[in-house]
């Protein structure tokens, strides 16, 4: 396989600055409605990378809400991840929406949401995504699937309570500066980045492809 015969020409948009809002959750919302639209497979996917004391890691995570705070998502709370975010609550967010020849990167702090919060979500999910989440001590290692299989068929033949573990729950990142990128003919891509100022306002700029 030639990789370096792997070239595709963007050519579907441009960002014209004139036009963009002053928010760049307003410009995110119209993107991600935007990827919906497109069918997208999962157009909430997105990347999370964590830092460590020394090292970065990354994973694909689905997004739950864009609330008033900012970019919501639900996971197990002693993964990697949620160890990683205890120790260093910076993250970034990537979207990647190829059919729109589009990426959005957005970093920010991550805090843990409401309890409340995660109860509401929890109990939104099918009964078998929150058996799931009660019984995978995600990110540790296991003896075999056999063995978390059987740990679920126990839960579910004592008739246990389901009800959200203390240990599975949102976070929600906080966002103090986006990227949008647009692909460009040529390898001449837009890209606008909003950075949060201290008068907590937005400055917009245009950073070179
Ligand atoms: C399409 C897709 C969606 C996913 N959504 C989530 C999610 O919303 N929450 C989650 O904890 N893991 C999700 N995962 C699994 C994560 O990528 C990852 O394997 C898991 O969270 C453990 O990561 P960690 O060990 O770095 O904490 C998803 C994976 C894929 C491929």
């Amino acid at each position: 396989m030639k990789l370096h015969n792997l070239r595709q020409q963007y050519k579907k948009g441009t960002i014209n600055e004139v036009n963009l809002p002053d928010d760049p959750i307003i410009f995110f919302k119209e993107w991600f409605t935007e990827a919906m639209q497109f069918h997208q497979f999962e157009a909430n996917a997105f990347i999370l990378s964590t830092v460590s004391a020394n090292r970065p890691s990354s994973r694909v995570i689905l997004l739950k809400e864009i609330s008033t705070k900012g970019f919501v998502f639900f996971t197990n709370y002693n993964s990697r991840k949620g160890m990683e975010l205890n120790q260093n609550p910076f993250a970034s967010l990537n979207f990647f929406w190829p059919d729109l020849e589009r990426q959005v990167r957005v970093e920010g702090k991550v805090a843990k949401i409401e309890p409340d919060e995660s109860d509401c979500y929890f109990l939104s999910r099918p009964m078998e995504s929150q058996v799931s989440a009660i019984i995978s001590p995600q990110s540790s290692i296991i003896e075999s699937k056999q063995e978390l299989l059987q740990i679920k068929n126990d839960f579910l033949s004592k008739g246990l309570k389901i009800q959200r573990p203390e240990n599975w729950g949102g976070f929600c990142l906080t966002p103090d500066y986006f990227e949008f990128w647009q692909g460009g003919a040529d390898r001449l891509h837009d890209r606008i980045i909003y950075s949060a100022s201290n008068e907590s306002q937005w400055l917009k700029n245009r950073l070179a492809p």
